[in-house]
């Protein structure tokens, strides 16, 4: 076999082997493939689509291309992943919760995307906890504490790692098959027993449109579990940010509170998403479960175990307060005038909080993890003249003017609003 052939037929006749997968995924981590090849193979699948069992194929082909992770522990190996979306900080409480309830979270994130933030940035924003760490450390922290969240270290999935970068500069990225491939690739390395994903929609959103949330949705579920691994998907609204707040430290502060207790959106997706996955490990009353361990406070106990065998204070549970780095600047912006907030720009936040310094313009920057948005007003709120539409946390104060600008015109005033709901249907098993 050899990569021209490869793309070739791909090209022609839109069918890839198992065999061709493998080949393909092979040469992309060992450097044989080259970046015009590799560029070429994506635009080829993008224009072409692969079939499920192909897509299968080429995830199990990505996944294998670099350790897959066996786990020996007493209990269920999961995990969950979204989308993205604005103000999505699920994981952080999501994790230690599932911890709580005696299942183990190996896992494996990624940083701000776009519009989107990132995981390991929000974690990065708890001083001196390292999110780069070595297998065995990894393996280490899920024994002991339930939970560990990492980045995937250069030995998960090296196909997707150099196929991803390529996507990103070939126009290729909007390609639900590779989506599929890119994502199942380093979550099935992690070695679960089950998979929850929150696939978003609305216009904060990775894919704003229902249908295309949908359509991804089914592709991953289908994918996963054709791959061994016990999958559903929830379809859920970002028509407005999940916690009201944007930004790395603010972020964390939510899921801090969530932790603590406070009720919310936040709070009502964790408890759906980790019921939902005890579900799929046959773990009974689910939803129950996770509440409970917010609420007697042992999922807080193992995010402060976790945040100190990642290297994070020794009780960030009753320090994070002034633990976190707050921004220099923080004011309202003030309603225009009065009304009923009918829309929000989720991607138009986003890029505020980028501009501010919270995401990134190229790879490789350095965050401000201290700055965003919070008190985000919600969809339906009434406000009147003057009421805060969000709260900026900026490095100084023209940077502040700048992001008040785009806070007014992401967040529109009307009469009626007309929110999706949370949940809006369940994909799978
Ligand atoms: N996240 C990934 O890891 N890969 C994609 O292709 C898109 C989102």
């Amino acid at each position: 076999m050899d990569a021209r052939g490869i793309i070739g037929d791909l090209a022609a006749s839109g069918h890839l082997s198992a065999d061709a997968a493998a080949w393909f995924a092979a040469g992309l981590a060992d450097g044989s493939v080259t970046d015009a090849q590799a560029g070429a193979f994506a635009m080829a699948v993008r224009l072409k689509g692969l079939d499920p069992a192909e897509r299968a194929a080429l995830t199990a082909a990505m996944r294998d291309t670099g350790h897959v992770l066996a786990w020996d522990l007493p209990g269920p190996v999961v995990d969950k992943h979204s989308t993205g979306g604005i103000g999505d900080c699920v994981s952080l409480v999501l994790a230690p919760a599932l911890a709580a309830c005696g299942v183990y979270v190996p896992m494996v994130s990624g940083r701000g995307l776009g519009h989107t933030g990132g995981t390991l940035d929000k974690l990065e924003a708890i001083p001196g906890l390292g999110v780069e760490l070595d297998e065995a450390a990894f393996r280490r922290i899920v024994e002991e504490t339930g939970a560990a969240i990492v980045a995937a270290s250069p030995e998960i999935a090296p196909a997707d790692r150099r196929l991803y970068a390529i996507r990103d500069v070939t126009g290729t990225v909007e390609s639900v098959d590779l989506i599929t491939a890119s994502i199942l690739s380093k979550k099935l390395a992690a070695g679960l027993e089950a998979l929850i994903l929150d696939v978003k929609a609305g216009s904060g959103a990775f894919l704003p449109d229902l249908d295309d949330a949908r359509a991804l949705a089914t592709s991953l579920v289908e994918t996963a579990n054709a791959a061994g691994c016990r999958t559903a998907a929830l379809v859920t609204a970002m028509d407005r940010p999940l916690a009201p707040c944007a930004g790395n430290a603010l972020e964390v502060a939510a899921s801090m509170e969530a932790l603590e207790g406070a009720p919310g959106a936040l709070r009502d997706l964790t408890v759906a998403l980790g019921g939902a996955l005890l579900d799929l490990v046959g773990i009974a009353g689910g939803e129950g479960r996770i509440a409970a361990s917010i609420d007697d406070g042992s999922a807080m106990d193992r995010f402060a175990r976790m945040v100190r065998a990642q290297g994070g204070p020794a009780d960030f549970a009753s320090t994070w307060r002034r633990d976190l780095p707050a921004a220099p600047v923080i004011r309202d912006v003030p309603a225009p005038s009065a009304g009923t907030v009918v829309a929000i720009d989720g991607r138009a936040l986003g890029m505020a909080v980028v501009h501010l310094g919270g995401g990134r313009l190229r790879g490789g920057e350095t965050l401000d993890l201290s700055v965003g948005l919070d008190r985000i007003a919600r969809l339906g709120d009434r406000l009147s003249e003057g009421d805060p539409l969000a709260r900026i946390h900026a490095p100084d104060e023209a940077a502040a003017d700048r992001a008040a600008e785009a806070v007014r015109e992401a967040i529109r005033l009307g009469e009626t609003a007309a929110p999706m709901p949370l949940v809006i249907e369940r994909i799978g098993p």
